[in-house]
């Protein structure tokens, strides 16, 4: 549990990336610090340390820290401004030395600072977050009286309840509650900031967000292509530990949880931890698993999930596709099959919430269609109420239209920011409320570490799909075991 402390680092920040010479780090970090710098959201004397063990001259580092800025071209003087504040240091990551010469090189560039404030992001395989936290604390940290420290640190948060215990063991004694951030890059995406928005600042939603109206939910994320040779990783991993575990119980859990009883970050995690102690255990008799098989997708040929050269057991039962229903046991949703389906190499790119209204009387004999409301995170963000209605006319002809904010034509103006960019700035204000606490990552493995171990066990059957379908045939039979009406 941790402590209210929303202050900002308004002045001054140091920003140390550790892993600078990794994938997420020049993808993810670099751009979304640079986006923040061009949009003047950075404190005005800010320095940006990159940190790793390979080797890099200034402009191998630039280049690495630049590579992936949209329209670069375009930014040509914000990017040199950018890097002119950046500095890299070579330096392996359970070494005092090293850890003693980066402190050097931090308090040189904290000299013309008017606070001290050091940001550390571990851009890093989990293996190294204890060595490094543990050379943080001895040779970067800062005295109370001296300035704050702040700790970013990035999935996966373990691979089941014991071994996230093990990892937040090593970390609790180094750093406090306050101190640490762990991102879930979800609660950066622009339509999941505004689901407390709207389900709280709406006499409206809040009216039926409950079993009384709403009889079923289905939280998706589909991606149109395969590991791509990320299959060395996943294979340890699956689908479940992979985005369903971490990004869709967070989604989970703004839409279900009870009106916290302020917008500070505890009281909001305190509800949502609320939602998932209420999480009926997950029947492994009740999911549905599966992995893609090679299939031909607009006349080109697409490899199966075991096709990928980077996948060493070929007889890999690994989900790449999973549903698994959650059943929320408490007063609001008794009885709501809440659907987290999740896939790789589906039809089409979708990330989208679908509440599923209860039909109308009469509705199976006239086929009258239920209400739907979307909440569509990505892409083309947008909320949309489907609606029965009259089509114009001398007719009598009902049609099904939506009720429609489509963030594109509401907001043209407006550039929806990257997830990262949202988040970062978010720890530089202090702002736990997007960030996961740990007892919320406790209880969320709680769920799901049960029906893992059974899946590991090869006891869950695993369907084929083919690679850019909508997933194992037998979806369209569990869906609708759980309610769910296809107009
Ligand atoms: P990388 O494998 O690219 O690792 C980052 C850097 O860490 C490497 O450049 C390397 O730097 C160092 N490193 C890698 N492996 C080891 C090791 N075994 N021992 C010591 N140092 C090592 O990882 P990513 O950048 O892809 O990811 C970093 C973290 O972010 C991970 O926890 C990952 O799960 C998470 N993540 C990544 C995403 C992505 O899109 N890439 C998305 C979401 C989360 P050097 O050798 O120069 O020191
Ligand atoms: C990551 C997963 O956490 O999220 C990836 O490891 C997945 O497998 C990615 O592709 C999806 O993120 P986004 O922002 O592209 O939807």
């Amino acid at each position: 549990m941790t402590t209210d402390r929303k202050v900002a680092f308004e002045e001054s920040v140091s920003i140390v990336v550790f892993g600078a010479s990794g994938d997420l780090a020049s993808k993810k970090t670099f751009p979304a610090l640079f986006a923040l710098f061009s949009k003047g959201l950075l404190p005005k004397k800010t320095r940006i340390y990159g940190y790793a063990r390979s080797e890099m001259s200034k402009e191998e580092f630039s280049k690495k820290q630049t590579s992936h800025i949209k329209s670069a071209d375009e930014q040509a003087d914000k990017i040199k401004e950018f890097t002119s504040l950046s500095t890299y240091v070579r330096g392996g990551y359970d070494d005092d030395k090293d850890f003693r010469q980066l402190n050097s090189v931090i308090e040189e560039g904290e000299k013309n600072m008017p606070e001290k404030n050091r940001l550390f992001y571990l851009a890093l395989p989990p293996s190294q977050f204890a060595d490094v936290g543990e050379h943080i604390k001895k040779e970067c940290y800062l005295k109370e009286d001296e300035g704050r420290i702040r700790v970013i640190i990035e999935k996966p948060f373990g691979r089941d309840l014991k071994s996230s215990r093990e990892l937040q063991a090593q970390l609790s004694p180094i750093f406090s509650e306050v101190e640490l951030y762990r991102i879930d890059h979800y609660l950066g995406k622009e339509v999941v900031k505004n689901l407390m928005k709207v389900r709280f600042l709406n006499t409206v939603m809040m009216s039926f967000w409950d079993n009384r109206f709403i009889s079923n939910v289905s939280i998706v994320f589909k991606e149109p292509f395969g590991t791509e040779k990320r299959g060395g990783y996943f294979d340890d991993v699956g689908i479940i530990r992979d985005v369903m575990q971490n990004h869709l119980v967070q989604v989970l859990c703004l839409l279900t949880m009870s009106r916290p009883v302020s917008t500070s970050p505890e009281d909001i995690r305190d509800e949502k931890v609320k939602v998932l102690r209420a999480v009926r255990p997950v029947d492994a008799k009740d999911i549905i698993l599966g992995q893609y098989v090679a299939a031909e997708v607009n006349g080109e040929k697409k490899p199966g999930y075991k096709d990928d050269d980077t996948i060493e057991n070929k007889d890999t039962k690994t989900p790449t596709f999973a549903a698994i229903p959650l059943y929320i046991e408490n007063d609001r949703w008794d009885g709501v099959p809440f659907v987290l389906k999740a896939g790789k190499a589906l039809n089409e790119a979708k990330v989208e919430i679908v509440m599923q209204f209860k039909p109308v009387p009469g509705a199976l004999r006239d086929h009258i269609p239920p209400n739907e409301l979307i909440f569509r995170i990505q892409p083309d963000e947008a909320i949309l109420l489907k609606m029965n209605t009259k089509y114009p006319g001398l007719n009598d002809k009902l049609v099904v239209d939506d009720l429609d904010i489509s963030y594109r034509d509401s907001f043209p103006k407006v550039a929806i920011p990257e997830a990262y960019e949202s988040l970062i700035l978010d720890c530089l204000k202090g702002d736990h409320s997007n960030f996961v606490r740990d007892d919320e990552l406790d209880e969320a493995w709680k769920i799901f570490t049960p029906i893992l171990e059974r899946i590991d066990a090869g006891d869950v059957k695993v369907h084929d799909y083919k690679y850019g379908s909508e997933g194992p045939e037998v979806m369209k039979e569990f869906m609708q075991s759980k309610g769910f009406i296809d107009d």
